[in-house]
């Protein structure tokens, strides 16, 4: 292309008019036009630097092609609205294309005025552009050049972003010379040996997730990392002012994540991950562990959770008014045994727990505790006087009922009942008063021995 050439009306003249120029990058120069006919709707036109460099023009129409088929995949990416790249090989003709606006600020300066990105958004920015680059690897395209300049966030809260400049994009299905073997490809964010030493491979998809994982530790650091090992041998999250220790909250995410970046940093290629899918994997996982959150005291969760319990669960409120009446039982079977040898002719045998048969009394309440024991007349084989005790309860009240019956057979056939009545009321989570039973029992002990007639058999 001569001088004349380039002083004559350009091919985007024909539809384009420039507002302004774009950050300069390193392949073309973009600018902020607007359609001759419809100065509304912006668009970013890019030029080529080199318009005589063969391959320069080749790559931008790998660029161009690679964006279409971006487009038409889902890949999140600017949709190109012009260009005249099918015309690479004709080298008097200006090569340009014109994509869509997007509008927002890149990533390099979001993070910049940040200083960092919050962990979650971060996250969820770099499985944005997981899904881009889960695309284009499916369509053997490789971006190759990934850093903070080529990514523009459209939203950041939402982790709206949108990966741009495919100039050194390639096709692995495409047998081209776009990059050769000796060539190197610099990116100052993040060099990679792959990409300069010789004989290693340029193509490798590896590289480009290697790129997203330094693009979410730069989001959480504003770090630059240069290379995966620092001089000290040091990978990037290692480094001292760009360790995330203090940075990222909730333990388990922050050793999820040094996890991440230790493999994802790794210096041998076939160390770090093997495809967009597994970072992904884990990235999702960091997202699912549990965030930070105000460590709660345990004892303080039980002892609220417990009071929920006993104000609302009946078995548990059971539970807690039979041990409170437990006592009962013991002190009965204490006083029977300081009893023994006594009461001359008579005896009384604790038969200790026992099933409680009046059935109207089971109706109306939840039966905590039945007691007996029997008054048996040495000599009087077949008569015996058994003394109930029942400890029920009705909402948060107990009761004690003693129930006292006859029988004078051993085996209980023909059994009449003497006496039903109410012993004590009492509050259920307190200790009933066992000394009231005693009494009780005392008292009607004293009764039943003189209700045994002379001719008892
Ligand atoms: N579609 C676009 N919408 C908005 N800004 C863009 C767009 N494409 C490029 N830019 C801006 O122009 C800069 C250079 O564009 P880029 O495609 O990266 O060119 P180069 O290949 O020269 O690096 C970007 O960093 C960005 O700021
Ligand atoms: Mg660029």
């Amino acid at each position: 292309m001569t001088e004349s050439d380039r002083s004559s009306v350009q091919p985007w003249e024909r539809n384009w008019k420039i507002e302004r120029t774009l950050t300069p990058g390193g392949q073309g120069q973009t600018y902020h036009v607007v359609p001759i006919t419809c100065p509304g709707s912006p668009a970013v036109l890019k030029v080529l630097h080199r318009q005589n460099d063969a391959k320069a023009r080749a790559r931008m129409r790998q660029e161009v092609t690679n964006l279409e088929i971006l487009n038409t995949t889902g890949g999140k990416v600017p949709k190109v609205l012009e260009h005249n790249t099918e015309q690479f090989k004709e080298d008097a003709i200006p090569l340009y294309f014109v994509m869509e606006y997007i509008p927002g600020a890149t990533l390099g300066h979001e993070v910049e005025k940040a200083g960092s990105v919050p962990l979650e958004t971060a996250v969820n920015l770099v499985l944005t552009l997981c899904q881009t680059m889960r695309i284009a690897h499916g369509q053997n395209i490789l971006h190759r050049d990934i850093k903070p300049e080529n990514i523009i966030v459209r939203d950041l809260v939402a982790s709206d972003a949108v990966m741009i400049d495919y100039g050194l994009s390639f096709n692995t299905a495409e047998v081209t010379q776009l990059t050769s073997i000796g060539e190197t490809i610099e990116n100052s964010f993040l060099s990679l040996p792959e990409r300069h030493i010789s004989g290693d491979d340029r193509r490798d998809p590896r590289s480009d997730v290697t790129y997203l994982c330094a693009i979410l530790h730069y989001c959480l650091t504003g770090c630059r990392p240069g290379n995966l090992l620092d001089s000290r041998g040091m990978q990037p999250h290692q480094r001292e002012p760009y360790k995330l220790d203090n940075k990222v909250p909730g333990r388990q995410r922050l050793t999820l994540l040094n996890g991440l970046f230790s493999r994802g940093f790794s210096y041998s290629i076939n160390d770090r991950f093997q495809s967009v899918d597994e970072l992904q994997g884990r990235l999702k996982e960091i997202l699912a562990a549990p965030a930070d959150r105000a460590r709660e005291d345990l004892l303080s969760v039980a002892k609220l959770e417990s009071e929920r319990l006993t104000k609302n669960n009946r078995r548990v409120q059971l539970d807690i008014y039979r041990k409170a009446c437990n006592h009962v039982g013991s002190e009965l079977a204490n006083y029977i045994n300081k009893l023994q040898g006594k009461l001359g002719r008579f005896h009384v045998v604790p038969s200790g727990w026992c099933k409680w048969s009046r059935d109207e009394h089971k109706a109306n309440a939840d039966v905590i505790l039945l007691w007996s024991a029997n008054l048996i007349v040495e000599a009087v084989e077949k008569l015996q006087l058994g003394i109930f005790y029942a400890i029920s309860s009705k909402g948060a009240e107990c009761s004690v009922y003693r129930n006292t019956v006859i029988s004078h057979d051993p085996a209980r056939q023909k059994v009449k009942e003497l006496e039903h009545t109410i012993v004590l009321r009492y509050r259920g989570d307190q200790p009933p008063d066992a000394s009231v039973i005693i009494e009780d029992f005392e008292d009607c002990l004293a009764r039943c021995m003189r209700s045994v007639p002379d001719d008892a058999n």
